[in-house]
């Protein structure tokens, strides 16, 4: 029974995530910035990579957003590393619809603080979280 719930929260989770990954840019390629991971950090919005839980900044945005892609929303630098979200997601020039296909491969996670382990980093990345791994 317990298995049958959570095998059900799992898939919730990964659910909800992948119908959130189709409304940014590269959703379901952003890498995960974890020293010594590789793969994807499914969650983008969350502040573990397999997603379920609190909201990163960059997961507060998007909600702040309407969840929509908005110029606003791509300009912004969530995380604080100097990066915007949409330079992070392969939309520089902030151009992408739902659907389509971004000018660029996502390049950093607009949600997590990179380098993630820089003094400047250390506050914006206080909840980030990178075990356990994801799932992928
Ligand atoms: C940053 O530090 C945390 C905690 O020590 C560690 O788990 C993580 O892998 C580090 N990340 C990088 C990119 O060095
Ligand atoms: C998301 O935004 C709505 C308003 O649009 C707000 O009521 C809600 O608390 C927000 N959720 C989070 C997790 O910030
Ligand atoms: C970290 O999480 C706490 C709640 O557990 C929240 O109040 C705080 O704003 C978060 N900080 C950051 C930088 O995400």
């Amino acid at each position: 029974m317990l298995r049958k719930i959570s095998l059900f929260m799992l898939f919730t989770i990964v659910w909800s995530y992948q119908k959130f990954q189709m409304l940014i840019p590269n959703g379901d390629a952003v890498p995960n910035p974890c020293a010594g991971q590789s793969g994807i950090w499914g969650g983008v919005g969350h502040n573990v990579a397999a997603g379920g839980g609190l909201n990163n900044q960059f997961g507060l945005d998007f909600n702040s957003s309407g969840k929509v892609w908005t110029p606003e929303f791509c300009q912004k630098d969530s995380d604080q590393d100097g990066k915007s979200n949409g330079f992070e997601l392969g939309d520089a020039d902030c151009k992408w619809t739902p659907g389509g296909t971004p000018e660029g491969i996502a390049t950093g996670h607009p949600g997590v603080c990179e380098p993630m382990n820089s003094s400047k980093c250390q506050q914006v990345n206080k909840n980030i979280t990178c075990s356990p791994s994801n799932y992928t």
